[in-house]
């Protein structure tokens, strides 16, 4: 087999004889994937040499090499001015760098602190970061949806349960059953932030540091919560990366759930909506079809973050406490699943705020079998029992159905021999909106509730009071 020298700039050797093999070089290597993580290297790297110098380890013109040396090492990964080299991972790529600025004294920089703690803590501020981006977008998709409920407040169309035509509601309402989800996904957003907000540096490769470093002031430096309070916990739990995954997941499942019902609407059938060119493609067969991918595509992309998570928690469950390479995995599936997220949230979106309502479809999905509550509701006020009143509202139903008729249209003798008191209900029935506005509890789809769910999403989302 291949034996391989790697870049010449290795973080462990010294007790080895014979160099990598290709085969595990090429396995080990995780330069492709945790390149990204290089600015939170650089960060932490910095709090780093600030602290080894507070205990005495670097004096001060050594401290000031070392700050000035990362500083350059990020302009040069910025700008892409570095030599590309085998590097094992971006931990080896950073100090392989700094030796090239400052030569020597870069060797100091790893005093007391091993890739275990050092990962732990560049991934977690990784994750803080990607929270907020994901956060921002979710707010984004739940004002496109706010806006639309506000121009939808007396749109009515028939709202479904099993998939079938149940009872007439606002097209606002049926809106905002995705945007409160998407409030909920925010809340989860902020606890997996506080999570994440623990600090792993200077717990070393798991009992600690030699060095009695200031980790209250790393901590204060970089920004974190807490400090863990167990290095070989701290090095060895990803159960923050399993827990963003999950939120990244459950969002991404509500999301799912929005562009599958939009497609659906959107069918020819149906025809409640149209998404606007610009997030539809064509068929390279089939000249007439306008196809709304970006709400297959956000339902699939959801399919591919579940994955994910899946893959992390597959990976952690048998581990031991504290660090084993397989958590070098981790990554991929963490990158994988923001990486999807962030790129669908922007394109559903953008079809949500461009999509248009048809009133006129939607009002013609409605049927009278939508006020079969309304009337079981009046029976009740006429001192009928609910149960009873059910059952003679189904035997009208089952008439209108045997007529052929609607069921606001079955002749008087027919509905007073069900009840006597059904033609008065009948004929009391008014409106869909009047159906609608009975049913005025909080939470319900009348006009007074949808804006009170409208003003509170408004403040949730960042949208100025419309
Ligand atoms: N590339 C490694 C990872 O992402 C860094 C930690 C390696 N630690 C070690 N002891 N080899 O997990």
């Amino acid at each position: 087999m291949g034996l391989v020298k790697m870049s010449g700039h290795l973080l462990w050797g010294g007790r080895f004889r014979s160099s990598t093999e290709e085969a595990f070089a090429k396995l080990n290597e995780s330069l492709s994937v945790d390149f990204r993580l290089w600015p939170y290297d650089l960060r932490s790297a910095k709090a780093w040499a600030t602290v080894l110098a507070r205990c005495g380890v670097l004096d001060a013109s050594e401290e000031r090499l070392l700050h000035q040396g990362l500083e350059d090492v990020g302009r040069r990964l910025e700008s892409g001015e570095w030599d590309a080299a085998d590097d094992e991972d971006v931990h080896t790529l950073v100090e392989r760098l700094l030796y090239d600025q400052i030569g020597e004294p870069a060797g100091k920089l790893n005093t007391g602190r091993s890739r275990n703690d050092q990962v732990a803590t560049d991934l977690r501020l990784w994750c803080l970061d990607a929270v907020q981006s994901v956060d921002a977008e979710v707010a984004a998709l739940g004002q496109a949806l706010v806006m639309q409920a506000r121009q939808g407040i007396d749109l009515v169309l028939p709202g479904y349960t099993h998939g079938q035509r149940a009872q007439p509601v606002r097209w606002a309402y049926v809106l905002l059953a995705h945007a409160w989800p998407l409030a909920r996904d925010r809340a989860r957003l902020k606890d997996v932030a506080d999570r994440a907000s623990e600090l792993p540096l200077g717990c070393g490769a798991l009992a600690g540091s030699g060095i009695a470093v200031d980790r209250e002031l790393l901590r204060e430096s970089l920004g974190f919560r807490r400090l863990s309070p167990n290095g070989l916990d701290a090095t060895g739990a990803r159960d923050f990366v399993a827990e963003f995954l999950f939120v990244l997941a459950l969002a991404s499942t509500d999301v799912s759930r929005l562009g599958a019902e939009l497609l659906t609407y959107a069918s020819a059938e149906y025809g409640f909506v149209r998404l606007s060119e610009g997030y539809c493609s064509g068929s390279s067969l089939l000249p007439q079809k306008r196809n709304p991918d970006v709400l297959e595509l956000t339902r699939a992309k959801s399919a591919r973050v579940l994955g994910d998570l899946v893959g992390v928690l597959t990976v952690m469950r048998g581990l031991p406490a504290g660090y084993s390479k397989d958590l070098q995995e981790d990554k991929g599936f963490l990158f994988d699943a923001v990486d999807a997220f962030l790129l669908t949230l922007p394109a559903i979106r953008g079809a949500v705020a461009e999509m248009t309502a048809d009133s006129g479809r939607m009002e013609a999905a409605l049927d009278h079998t939508l006020l079969a509550t309304d009337l079981a509701d009046r029976l009740v006020s006429a001192g009928v029992p609910f149960r009873e009143a059910h059952g003679l509202v189904g035997n009208l139903v089952q008439a209108a159905e045997t007529l052929g008729r609607p069921l606001t249209d079955v002749p008087v003798e027919t509905a007073s021999t069900i009840h006597p008191e059904l033609p008065r209900a009948i004929a009391s029935l008014g409106t869909w909106v009047d159906s609608i506005e009975r049913r005025a509890t909080a939470g319900g789809s009348s006009r007074e509730s949808v804006e009170v769910q409208i003003d509170h999403l408004s403040r949730e989302f960042g949208l100025p009071a419309g």
